[in-house]
Formats: structure tokens, C-alpha cells, sequence
């Protein structure tokens, strides 16, 4: 089950579909930096064997949805390139206690929440799509982000406290409902 605080505001889904091309480049930077995200943590715990093997994979299965929406940008004629980021990533990434074993958490429990809201989001884009093949590849997807948000949690359970972890997943849980509620500039995955 997704641990989300509130549900994405119902004039997301309009905006989104009005700027369909932004964001599937955006989604597109979305799947790059969630493969960069779990190498990230590769490279700053090696200490942690249970982080290995399924951020690895984790990783490749993140860069291996970001070549396929690259196949879609390309498909719809829109070149990859720099875009603005939406600011929601770095507000989250703000709420990181500085201090371990609370860092090393809390990362694991950022990456579940983008993982759950990317997952919610896919579910909404798959159900309003007009193109049939699109909306297959948004619902097809939406099953990898919830295993994804799975695993972080897991993961973060097996390093710490159980009942601390769904504590602070809770917290964070209400703060990233905040962050979406804030005024943002473009639409985006998440936005
Ligand atoms: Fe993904
Ligand atoms: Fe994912």
C-alpha cells in the first residue's frame, strides 16, 4: 500500500494532460534521477549489504524506464534536453536529518514517498490518456513505482526501527502533501 498523506489535487490531471510534452520530459529526468538517487546510495553506504543488490537493480530498472520514455519523446518528434525541475525533489531532500542512522533513513524514506506520488501519478495519467498506447505504458509502469516504494520502505525497516521508520514515513508523509500544495511554476511529475 502507498504511504501518501493526501491525494493529488484534481486540477493536476488537466494541467498535465494540456502539457503532455513537458511532462514527459520531465518524466523522463524523473526516471534518470531515480536511478541516480539509488547509486547515489550504493556509492555512500557499501557498509550496508542489504543496499546492494536491490538498489543495483533498483537502478537498472529505473534507467531502463528512463530509454523508454525516451522512445516516447522520441515517437511524439520532442528532443530530450535541459528542462526546469520542479522544486518539489529539493524541498524533500530538505527535510534529510544531517545526523546518521537518521540520514541514511530518511533518504530511503524521500525516495519511497517520490516512488509512492510517482506511482499515484502514473495511475491518474493511465486512466486519462486518450492514446491508447501511452496510457498502456503509464499503467504498466505504475506497478514498478509501487514495488519501488515497497522496497525503499523495507529497506529502511531493515536498517532501523520498525515503528520509528512508519513514524517518521508518516511525518514525511505530511510534509511532501505540503510541498505539493505550495504554488509551483510548471506542471510536472510532480508538481
Ligand atoms: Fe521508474
Ligand atoms: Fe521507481
Amino acid at each position: 500500500m502507498l504511504t501518501l498523506s493526501a491525494p493529488t489535487r484534481p486540477s493536476w490531471i488537466g494541467s498535465a494532460l494540456d502539457h503532455l510534452d513537458d511532462l514527459l520530459l520531465d518524466h523522463a529526468h524523473c526516471e534518470k534521477k531515480a536511478a541516480g538517487a539509488a547509486l547515489k546510495l550504493l556509492f555512500s553506504y557499501p557498509q550496508h549489504g542489504c543496499l546492494q543488490e536491490p538498489l543495483s537493480r533498483l537502478a537498472r530498472e529505473e534507467l531502463g524506464h528512463f530509454e523508454q520514455v525516451l522512445q516516447r519523446l522520441e515517437d511524439r518528434g520532442v528532443a530530450f534536453g535541459r528542462q526546469r525541475p520542479s522544486a518539489y525533489g529539493g524541498k524533500l531532500h530538505a527535510l534529510v536529518r544531517p545526523s546518521e542512522p537518521q540520514r541514511l533513513m530518511d533518504l530511503l524514506l524521500v525516495a519511497a514517498i517520490i516512488e509512492a506520488r510517482s506511482c499515484e501519478r502514473f495511475k491518474l495519467l493511465s486512466d486519462a490518456i486518450e492514446d491508447p498506447d501511452l496510457a498502456k505504458f503509464y499503467a504498466g509502469l505504475l506497478a514498478c513505482e509501487a514495488r519501488h516504494h515497497g522496497l525503499y520502505v523495507e529497506l529502511a525497516i531493515d536498517l532501523g526501527d520498525a515503528a520509528q521508520v512508519r513514524g517518521r514515513l508518516a511525518e514525511l508523509s505530511a510534509c511532501e502533501a505540503r510541498i505539493l500544495e505550495e504554488p509551483a511554476r510548471d506542471v510536472r511529475v510532480h508538481s
